[in-house]
């Protein structure tokens, strides 16, 4: 029987901090309001210069460089964000094509917070499976780009980063040991970004009403996490043959002290054992998860052996939890990690190369003069495309 251990982590935060008291001059709120009701101080907030992808590939950098694996032995891997470079290509590619990833597939996988955990649980069940052997799991965001900052029921809640962790096959039992998936798309609308897909393609007015930007029922969400929270922890834990007490650790999404916290009073586990950075990174949705098994890795709060128990909720609306027995790192020599810096390196000139062949190729071999793009007209024959292309969403200024 194949299990699926993580054996590598990593973080990625950038380095712009915005407190409480930074958004107070922004919109109409306070640092009181804000920690009193969510338990955020502050959050990271991405540069201009980086995306979801930079941003990915930081961290799974790190956890391939924890794992002792380096990017050619990757057989899949999956980016769950809600905040992806572009509608497409997946931000996956990027990452692949950044480390150099050659016999990877990848995909992004798209459910809002809980977008990890399920991800988590998509490349456990493939190496249970058999069908991959070393898979690489991320969570990244770029919220700061998709909130509306003079919005402060939102904009105070959330933050930028990454987080990854690689999954390997092995025979040791041990890993990710039972999964849960769920969704209600009923509540779609209780949190959405309404503009931007095919249902309401960007113009002048819906930017005008920022319907590109996200939008929350605060009140609604909180009590449908607050519903699900203790009993997907519950299932998975039951599923794995564990009582609460036994628990070492649980990690739920970081979105609301309070939740995390009534939550862990239903599950009759105390605060020493949940896992809480909300107060430095605010929400950072898929990102969530993975950043705070990193962290609690890193500073001896998860062992060799832990029981830990991940849940994640949000847009969807969505839920997932997973049970895990923490494994061992394997932690990579020093030659090894010059090579990895070097086939990074590496990775970047090759892609660069293979953009210019392809363009040489097609200055030699191709049609030539490049195809008009083209729609179908009413009757069935396409006709030049004349409307202008959208203007890019808004970005934050300030
Ligand atoms: O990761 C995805 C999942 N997301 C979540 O889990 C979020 C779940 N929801 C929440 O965490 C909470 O509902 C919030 C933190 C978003 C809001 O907390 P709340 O205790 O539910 O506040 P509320 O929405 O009921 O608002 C209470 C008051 C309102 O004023 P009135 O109507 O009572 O006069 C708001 O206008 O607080 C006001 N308010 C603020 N005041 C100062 C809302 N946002 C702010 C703010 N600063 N930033």
């Amino acid at each position: 029987m194949r299990y699926a251990h993580i054996t590598g982590w990593g973080k990625y935060l950038p380095q712009r901090i915005m407190t409480n008291d930074d958004l107070a001059r922004i919109v109409d709120t306070s640092d009181a309001w804000i920690r009193e009701r969510t338990g955020i101080r502050m959050r990271h907030i991405a540069a201009d210069h980086e995306t979801t992808a930079s941003m990915s590939t930081a961290a799974a950098m790190a956890a391939l460089d924890r794992a002792g694996v380096s990017p050619n032995e990757l057989d899949l891997i999956i980016v769950a964000t809600a905040t992806p470079d572009h509608i497409f290509p997946a931000t996956a590619c990027l990452v692949q094509d950044a480390l150099g990833a050659d016999r990877a597939g990848a995909f992004d996988l798209s459910a809002a917070c809980s977008g990890f955990v399920y991800a988590l649980s998509v490349a456990a069940d493939r190496i249970r499976a058999g069908s991959a052997n070393t898979v690489l799991v991320i969570g990244a965001e770029t919220l700061s780009r998709i909130i509306n900052w003079n919005d402060r029921s939102t904009c105070v809640l959330f933050g930028d980063g990454a987080g990854a962790v690689v999954l390997q096959g092995s025979d040791q039992p041990g890993g990710v040991l039972s999964t849960l998936l769920r969704s209600d798309g009923g509540g779609g609308d209780l949190l959405i970004v309404p503009a931007g897909g095919c249902k309401m393609p960007l113009t002048p007015e819906v930017l005008s009403k920022r319907l590109n930007t996200l939008h929350m029922n605060g009140r609604e969400v909180y009590r449908f996490a607050s519903r699900v929270l203790d009993r997907a922890a519950r299932e998975v834990m039951h599923k794995a043959g564990w009582t609460s007490d036994q628990v070492d650790l649980f990690v739920p999404h970081q979105a609301n002290l309070r939740i995390i916290e009534s939550a862990a009073r239903a599950l009759n586990i105390p605060m020493e054992k949940v896992f809480c950075n909300i107060e430095h990174y605010g929400n950072t949705s898929a990102a969530s998860v993975p950043i705070a098994l990193a962290e609690a890795a890193e500073s001896g709060r998860l062992r060799p052996r832990d029981r830990v128990v991940i849940v994640g909720f949000g847009a969807g609306l969505t839920w997932a939890a997973a049970a895990i027995e923490w494994s061992e790192p394997h932690a990579m020599r020093r030659s090894r990690w010059v090579l990895s810096r070097v086939s990074y390196g590496l990775a970047g000139v090759r892609s660069r190369a293979r953009r210019l062949l392809r363009r040489v190729e097609d200055r030699l071999f191709g049609a030539g003069e490049q195809a008009p793009a083209t729609h179908p007209h009413k009757n069935g024959v396409t006709e030049e495309r004349k409307e202008p292309v959208a203007p890019a969403p808004d970005r934050r200024s300030n």
